[in-house]
């Protein structure tokens, strides 16, 4: 695919994801609390998650749309909501991110944690809506793979590593399997739950599955990289914390070059996938797994 083109239908879409988001995260929550919410996730971030739910939605067989919208701001949600709390001072005591202040040097420690705990509840409010907008059978799968990816198994399970590691020299293996759970879990189910939104055969289902597990070790592979790499103007975000807060990363266990060379096997391994599944109109997944090696922030 085209790169032009691609980048036009990520405009169109990141136009709808935005309009949604901004509709569905409350101004009105409470004593400050959906100003706080808005803070976190409006206007800012890579929308790299929304863009993979809705790139595999249409690479699946007649895609539910409204299933696949809602599903896009959901990841997002859970996303933002987990980078809030990773802000804070109890765990990466971070003041920078998306070019803006944290939200708790914004609004307090309190209302950051509590803007993520709401943010985590509306996700799945976005993706059970009352009426019959998306069939009761798909709200629940998506609000099964989403759950299983943010809980204890996933996100939230790998930033327990995350912090349980600091000062400690990880093996691979291990470094592995705690990136995979931490970011690579939401990675995964985006690409899942966008293929949940259509029909897919096992074949495909089980490829897209592959390829989302790939880019997802992948993304954060990069992001250790950029970590020790960019400058914070760049990135958005505090540049050189893993180092100063003593975390292991691909950087620290395999070095630099190894690392780099890492994340291009996941891409080609993602690439593989998609070119061994069947579908036909994967173009978008793989020009998004370029990206996430390609990135510059
Ligand atoms: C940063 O994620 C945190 C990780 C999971 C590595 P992103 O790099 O996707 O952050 P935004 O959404 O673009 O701000
Ligand atoms: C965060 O990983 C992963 C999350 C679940 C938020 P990092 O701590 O490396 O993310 P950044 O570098 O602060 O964005
Ligand atoms: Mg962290
Ligand atoms: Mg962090
Ligand atoms: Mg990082």
């Amino acid at each position: 695919m085209k790169r032009d083109a691609f980048e036009s239908w990520s405009r169109e879409s990141l136009a709808a994801v935005e309009q949604a988001l901004g509709r569905w995260v409350p101004a009105d929550a409470p004593a400050g609390l959906g100003e706080a919410m808005r803070y976190g996730v409006l206007d800012g971030g890579k929308r790299l998650r929304p863009l993979l739910v809705l790139a595999a939605a249409e690479a699946s067989e007649a895609a539910d749309q409204e299933a696949a919208l809602r599903a896009a701001c959901s990841v997002e949600l859970i996303h933002a909501y987990s980078l809030i709390h990773d802000d804070m001072p109890c765990m990466d005591d971070d003041v920078l991110r998306r070019g803006k202040p944290t939200v708790h040097v914004r609004y307090g420690e309190a209302m950051a944690m509590l803007a993520g705990d709401a943010m985590q509840a509306l996700a799945f409010e976005v993706l059970t809506p009352p009426g019959d907008a998306v069939a009761p059978g798909l709200q629940a799968r998506l609000c099964a793979l989403l759950a299983r990816a943010a809980g204890g198994d996933g996100m939230a399970g790998g930033q327990a590593i995350d912090l349980a590691s600091v000062g400690r020299s990880l093996d691979e293996p291990a470094l592995s399997d705690m990136h995979r759970r931490k970011t690579g879990a939401l990675l995964q189910a985006s690409v899942m739950m966008g293929a949940a939104c259509g029909t897919t055969d096992a074949r495909a289902w089980a490829a897209l599955a592959d390829y989302g597990a790939a880019i997802g070790l992948a993304f954060q592979v990069v992001d250790d990289i950029l970590d020790a790499t960019q400058a914070s103007g760049t990135l958005g975000k505090t540049a050189g914390k893993d180092a100063d807060h003593n975390k292991p990363t691909y950087v620290t266990v395999l070095g630099l070059d190894a690392a780099q060379r890492h994340a291009e096997a996941l891409r080609n391994q993602a690439q593989a996938a998609l070119a061994g599944s069947g579908l036909a109109h994967a173009a978008r997944l793989s020009v998004l797994a370029d990206k996430v090696v390609e990135r510059e922030s």
